[in-house]
């Protein structure tokens, strides 16, 4: 059936038929909010390069729980800012480190937060890669070793399910991060935590202003050794299932907008949550465009995110989570 019986248009004759036969929805509870800490006194200081993010010491961070709890937002995840590195980022997984400080506290001014940890050592190595970094047989280049990573990044897990994270997030790209992570975390009795997999987690220029954030970029090289080629799609497929098979309970795709039809595929292909990251440079393209007043932040905001439900995720990671969440409020 066709013109003139059929007629798209009569589904969208008001608000109110539109919102009956709407697909998809952006809840407050889908989206989790990504917090910056710091060592140090007094720090609340916005990243440049990313308007209405902070770098939060410790004793700034009762502040901001007790907002976004107020916004009605149920999970958040831990990106630590160390002031020492080393070639093994010690203080990764150091009980003491900013982040496992940072997660007893968050944990301690509202239990109920939902505190995601984000697995790595990028933050915390002098060199700035997710793993060890060993000279290759010939002595001329920097190899990034797998297997040696592996057990550093296990500590790490520990020790943030330790300080009480209720779930970790390997972001490494390590091969076989999520079995040495399951492992880990069950023989240390944290059977009970889940593990959300940066699965397809792609080589991207997008996450230019997070490195600006965590001080995270790496000193030599680039990760395209362990991150993935933005050209390949089966290949993501590949990573989600060996992700599947060793024990993750959760699959991220990232980056977000430019990843669509990874999400698409994960969801259609694999029945775990789908998780996306809506990257900082997503985030930061739409805050400039907007102070210049070429779009309506809102809008296009808004627009993104219903885009990843539609895509087929069922959790966004985002640093528009406390705009969205007063959007949505105020629309409702
Ligand atoms: C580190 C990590 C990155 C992001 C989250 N964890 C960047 C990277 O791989 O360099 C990016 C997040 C963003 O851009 O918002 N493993
Ligand atoms: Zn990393």
């Amino acid at each position: 059936m066709a013109f003139p019986t059929v007629r798209q248009r009569r589904l969208r004759n008001n608000q109110a038929i539109r919102n009956l036969v709407k697909e998809n929805h952006v809840n407050v509870h889908d989206l989790i909010y990504p917090i910056f800490v710091t060592e140090g006194e007094a720090i609340k200081n916005e990243i440049p390069s990313m308007p209405g993010v902070f770098h939060f010491s410790l004793d700034q961070l009762e502040t901001e729980i007790k907002e976004i709890t107020e916004l009605g937002l149920q999970s958040i995840i831990l990106f630590g800012v160390p002031n020492k590195k080393d070639d093994v980022g010690t203080q990764a997984y150091d009980d003491q480190g900013i982040a496992q400080k940072a997660t007893r506290l968050v944990k301690q001014i509202n239990p109920n937060l939902l505190v995601m940890a984000d697995t790595c050592l990028c933050q915390y190595t002098d060199h700035g890669h997710c793993g060890i970094v060993k000279k290759s047989d010939n002595g001329k280049e920097a190899v990034i070793e797998n297997d040696s990573s592996l057990a550093l990044l296990v500590k790490t897990a520990i020790s943030q399910a330790k300080a009480g994270a209720d779930v970790i997030a390997p972001s490494n790209m390590m091969d076989g991060f999520v079995t040495a992570i399951r492992s880990g975390l069950d023989e240390s009795g944290f059977e009970h935590i889940p593990i959300m997999s940066y699965a397809v987690k792609y080589s991207s220029a997008f996450y230019g202003p997070f490195r600006d954030a965590a001080h995270s970029s790496p000193q030599f090289g680039d990760r395209k050794t362990y991150q993935m080629d933005p050209a390949n799609a089966r290949e993501g497929i590949r990573e989600a299932e060996c992700d599947v098979i060793e024990g993750a309970d959760i699959l991220m795709v990232k980056p977000g907008m430019a990843y669509m039809d990874i999400i698409h595929t994960l969801k259609q292909n694999f029945d775990l949550p789908i998780a996306a990251y809506n990257v900082s440079a997503e985030y930061s393209m739409i805050k400039a465009a907007a102070e210049k007043g070429w779009i309506d932040e809102k809008a296009v905001a808004m627009e993104l995110l219903v885009g990843f439900k539609r895509a087929g995720a069922d959790m966004i990671i985002t640093y528009f989570a406390k705009d969205a969440a007063k959007w949505l409020r105020a629309d409702s």
